[in-house]
């Protein structure tokens, strides 16, 4: 493939106001929709970063304006420096999120976490039913997690609960709202999967039919007006099902600053498949330096890389030619037209996913769990 030229930025990038610490990807649970990297399991890729790194990002960032830190993985709870680091993001002025699955999240833990000043935390089902969470994360954590739930609400947090919706649990929708009630829940995420790294092969199962999406919606806009202001809800529809791109990440290297366990930065948590470019390393380069120069940050950033139809669209400023990841896994060109906008001459492959969904079609291929050893094979 060929690689195009770096793209000047526009303007001056504002400051990375988001900072995204995926501190490991250590995690007891092996979901099949996973964001993390396809071989998050190669060698090098765990190394995780030091307790002083990790100060030092967070100062560096600080700096140059971030406001906001999400403590993710893999499962943050594996690192027992978790309450130093988010200790430290709140003394520089952060505020502080911790986005888990629940495991690890004990009654004591929960009181250091809440001593050293977290802000906030996103607690993670994958159904409403024992059966089905058990099965798609393939482990035993369904009561756990109600249990967790408790000690959120019992430490003063606000409640907010993320469950990534796909074909085989988007008709539970109305369950899955109803438990997020019942624990008290202010907040309720209904994440559709986006379709990168596991969720991605493991798409032609997880991809919901058009009648599934229009059903949940309607279910969701019904309990929107049961709940009211006590809780909010989030519906975040699919972009392969929505019919036109997103401005994925409010823009390449616009707010989001995602640091990995081993240090790369990247500008979303999966830019790092992507070819012909390379990602720096906080433990070689500062964040300013990262921020402002890297070629990694600066490439995709403002329109004058588009091509094709992007080119000329009335719309390129507000989606900014839509998700450079997914257009490098639907176009094969980390450059072109995101595929789920109709103007893409790769649409084509969007319809034909939808439609296969919609035709009940299921792969023969059996569902891959993340794990290491699946990551392993798939990284050869
Ligand atoms: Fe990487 Fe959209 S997820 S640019």
């Amino acid at each position: 493939m060929s690689v195009a030229p770096v793209a000047p930025a526009i303007a001056p990038p504002g400051p990375p106001l988001w900072l995204l610490a995926e501190v490991t990807y250590r995690c007891p649970l092996h979901c099949v929709f996973c964001y993390n990297p396809l071989d998050f399991a190669q060698t090098g890729r765990g190394e995780e970063l030091s307790t002083a790194d990790w100060l030092r990002v967070l100062r560096e960032a600080r700096a140059l304006g971030a406001v906001q830190c999400g403590f993710s993985g893999g499962e943050p709870l594996m690192r027992d420096d978790l309450e130093e680091l988010i200790a430290e993001a709140h003394r520089l002025g952060y505020y502080t999120n911790l986005l888990t699955s629940g495991v690890g999240l004990t009654r004591e833990r929960a009181t250091a976490l809440k001593a050293a000043g977290l802000d906030h935390v996103q607690l993670s089902f994958q159904d409403s039913t024992r059966e089905l969470n058990d099965f798609l994360s393939h482990t035993k954590t369904f009561a756990l997690k109600q249990e967790v739930g408790e000690i959120i609400k019992s430490h003063g947090w606000p409640m907010v609960m993320n469950v990534v919706i796909h074909r085989l649990n988007i008709d539970h929708i109305d369950r899955i709202i109803a438990m997020a009630d019942a624990l008290g829940a202010e907040y309720m995420e209904l994440a559709n999967s986006q379709y990168y790294s596991w969720a991605h092969l493991n798409r032609d199962h997880l991809l919901p039919t058009s009648a599934q999406i229009r059903r949940a919606e309607a279910v969701t806009d019904a309990w929107r007006e049961k709940v009211a202001d006590r809780m909010k809800l989030f519906f975040v529809a699919p972009d392969y099902h929505e019919g036109k791109p997103k401005k994925c990440m409010n823009g390449w290297g616009n707010v989001f600053l995602t640091v990995t366990p081993d240090g790369t930065a990247l500008p979303c948590h999966t830019a790092r498949m992507l070819p012909g470019l390379a990602f720096p390393n906080v433990r070689e380069h500062d964040v300013r330096h990262i921020w402002l120069e890297s070629e990694g940050f600066n490439r995709y950033r403002g329109t004058g890389w588009m091509k094709g139809a992007c080119v000329t669209c009335p719309d390129k400023e507000k989606d900014l030619g839509g998700c450079r990841c997914q257009a490098f896994l639907l176009a094969g060109d980390p450059a072109a037209t995101d595929p789920v906008c109709p103007k893409s001459d790769r649409h084509g492959v969007v319809q034909a996913a939808v439609a296969a969904a919609d035709a009940g079609e299921v792969p023969a291929r059996p569902l891959v769990f993340r794990d290491p050893k699946a990551s392993r094979a798939l990284s050869g």
